[in-house]
């Protein structure tokens, strides 16, 4: 592994006390929650570090000083494309981000159209927050690769309580990449339907050799619909660092900007989470081509694997992040990720959680290092085997 991806000892990784290493006894291996293995970049932790020595933990304040530039200087590099950094705000969390904004642009009790399988807090978070969901499940080809099924996302939007499309790109669990044609069909059903386009892009950082990730703002949307969208970002997938607590809303018109502004109170992000992201972007760049390059080796050798141990179970890799979404049908057991915790002592992501499209899969997290995937793979093939 690249020096800059640290030592990741299993010795070392079980004295985080983050939720991923803690809520399982020592001899599972956590596969599970979002949260890479890789020791940190330097100048996130020098960026912390300086931060904390100097009693430099207060509040943050809405728009942080070269918050915008780093990132729209980062999208530049990255994808050709650079946001206003005017229009590039600081939230705690994604997820709040979200949250908030549908507060801010749809009655409650309105629906959102999801397309499943999809991360679990877009179901949980927004039924929390008031919101109904309507699903518009993807399509899956003989293959196993999940395409956006726009007839399903036309006819959801038509329903009388939608009010809002929230599209994640790329896509959690199925690792998508979407096309410049695929954005633009959901571009355009969005716009003929009128609704608030909400767009995850929180992996796009790690799109894999191979894939281009296309920010959706870059698409030089009608100012129409342009006024209706925000993109929600962070570096805590790229850069591991979700504990810090900060992500970025994006948008491309002064409209979604007042609808940020005018809830600023509710978007603070952590002051330390600001200092990290602005580093990451900035100065975080080669730490993240090692990481790049370490996943790409990862989801080829889960192939390897997975034809070894578990030659029966299905799997796409990924065209960016750390997440394998694992086709376990053919095994036919009752609760795959109940086997592999017992049996395996193994934990995974239960494909159900994605929505009823997951049934009979499991998530896996392959954000570690190469000797651990072998032990993971190895020992989920061994208790197939001793069944
Ligand atoms: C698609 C997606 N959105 C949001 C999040 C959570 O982000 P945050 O911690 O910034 O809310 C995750 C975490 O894995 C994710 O995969």
């Amino acid at each position: 592994m690249d020096p800059l991806l640290g030592d990741c000892s299993l010795d070392l990784l079980r004295q985080r006390r983050t939720w991923k290493w803690t809520r399982y006894p020592p001899d599972v291996i956590p596969a599970w929650l979002a949260e890479m293995d890789f020791d940190l970049a330097k100048p996130v932790k020098d960026a912390v570090r300086v931060a904390i020595e100097a009693g430099d933990a207060g509040y943050s304040r809405p728009q942080p000083a070269g918050f915008g530039e780093a990132y729209a200087a980062f999208a530049a590099e990255r994808w050709g494309w650079a946001p206003d950094p005017g229009r590039v705000f600081a939230v705690p969390d994604v997820m709040t981000g979200i949250a908030e904004v549908l507060f801010g642009t749809t009655p409650h009790g309105s629906g959102v159209v999801l397309s499943p399988p999809i991360y679990p807090p877009f179901f949980f978070r927004l039924r929390l927050a008031g919101r109904q969901i309507i699903e518009a499940p993807m399509r899956r080809d003989a293959e196993g690769r999940y395409h956006l099924d726009p007839g399903a996302i036309d006819a959801a939007l038509a329903q009388p309580d939608a009010a809002a499309y929230l599209l994640c790109s790329p896509h959690n669990p199925t690792g998508r990449v979407w096309s410049r044609d695929d954005l633009m069909t959901v571009a355009s059903i969005c716009a003929r339907r009128g609704v608030v386009l909400l767009v995850d892009e929180i992996h796009a950082p790690l799109a894999l050799p191979g894939a281009r990730h296309i920010p959706f703002l870059s698409l030089g949307l009608d100012r129409d619909l342009a006024q209706r969208t925000f993109t929600f970002t962070s570096a805590s997938k790229g850069w591991n660092t979700p504990g810090l607590k900060c992500g970025l809303a994006v948008v491309a018109e002064p409209e979604p900007a007042a609808v940020l502004r005018q809830r600023w109170e509710a978007l603070l992000p952590s002051h330390l989470g600001v200092l990290a992201t602005i580093a990451a972007f900035r100065d975080g760049v080669p730490w993240l081509e090692a990481v790049r390059a370490q996943l790409d080796d990862n989801r080829v050798q889960l192939s390897k694997l997975l034809a070894t141990h578990l030659p029966s179970v299905g799997y796409q890799p990924p065209e960016a992040s750390f997440l394998a979404w694992l086709d376990c049908t053919a095994l036919n057991l009752d609760d795959p990720v109940a086997h592999f915790l017992d049996r395996a002592r193994v934990a995974l992501n239960p494909g159900l959680d994605y929505g009823a499209a997951g049934r009979g899969f499991v998530r896996l997290n392959m954000g570690t290092p190469p000797d651990m995937l072998q032990e993971i793979l190895h020992r989920m093939g061994s208790s197939i085997g001793a069944q």
